[in-house]
């Protein structure tokens, strides 16, 4: 075992980590290779990290793989990552199931092309019943997205009588949300030194914890995964407390 892996508190451990894969283009280019050969490595690092995830016994792992902004990119590099993204699926689905990792996804999934709208909705579907770690993929997602949909739906619940809106408060909003059946994320990763969260879990990650790394994703290999935990078992969580009263 590493000697980073063995100073991890196991006991401590964030129970949801949410990462911004950010950085595949410039690792591509700072190869001399086109974009999509990052977005290939990429892919990889997610297999890596997911696996270190469910062996350390994080329970959920959210992915952000491509955002609702990223459909502004060229066509040919949003074509490449749908194509990358349905034989990913068809590639890892053993993996997941016979790991017990559950697949999940949350945005506006109905943007999709229809041959990843399948092979995720099987996926998802058969391996429904993996109890070891929840892997979301954040795909077509953005925070405010999630947000004005919680909203609307909080909306039609009150017009239907379901709901009143004096109960309204943070729980009951949640239950909107599209991360309704996970806690909130207690550490949030961001790779390739931006330092912003680029509409990501917006209302989710009022208090989680943020790291920031200059390593690109294709990079991000177990052991910045266990510097990042390391960094955020050495934090004093207050949540508005002071020390002194923890
Ligand atoms: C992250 O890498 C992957 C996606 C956003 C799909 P980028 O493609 O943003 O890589 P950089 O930021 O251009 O290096
Ligand atoms: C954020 O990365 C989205 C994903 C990692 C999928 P971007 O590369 O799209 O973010 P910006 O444009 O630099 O903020
Ligand atoms: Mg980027």
């Amino acid at each position: 075992m590493s000697d980073l892996r063995k100073n991890i508190d196991t006991d401590r451990l964030p129970k949801h980590i949410a990462v911004i894969m950010d950085g595949n283009g410039r690792w591509a280019k700072k190869r001399g290779g086109i974009r999509l050969l990052g977005h290939r490595s990429g892919a990889k690092a997610v297999r890596e990290v997911t696996e270190a995830c469910a062996e350390l016994g994080v329970n959920y792992l959210t992915v952000f793989a491509f955002s609702s902004e990223n459909w502004k990119r060229p066509s040919k590099e949003v074509s490449g990552l749908m194509n990358l993204l349905a034989d990913s699926l068809q590639e890892e689905f053993s993996t997941l199931k016979d790991n017990g990792i559950r697949l999940n996804a949350i945005g506006e999934l109905d943007r999709l092309p229809e041959k990843v709208s399948t092979k995720l909705q099987n996926t998802i579907q058969n391996t429904s019943d993996g109890k070891r770690m929840c892997l979301t993929l954040a795909l077509s997602y953005s925070g405010q997205w999630d947000i004005i949909q919680a909203a609307k739906a909080f909306a039609n619940d009150v017009k239907q009588n379901n709901k009143a809106i004096e109960d309204l408060d943070i729980d009951m909003f949640k239950s909107y949300l599209s991360t309704k059946h996970m806690p909130d994320p207690e550490l949030i990763i961001r790779t390739s030194g931006e330092l912003r969260l680029s509409n990501y879990l917006l209302f989710q990650m009022a208090y989680a914890e943020l790291y920031f790394t200059e390593t690109l994703w294709p990079d991000f290999k177990k052991k910045e995964l266990y510097k990042a935990i390391l960094d955020y078992q050495s934090r004093e969580r207050r949540f508005g407390k002071t020390s002194e009263q923890l």
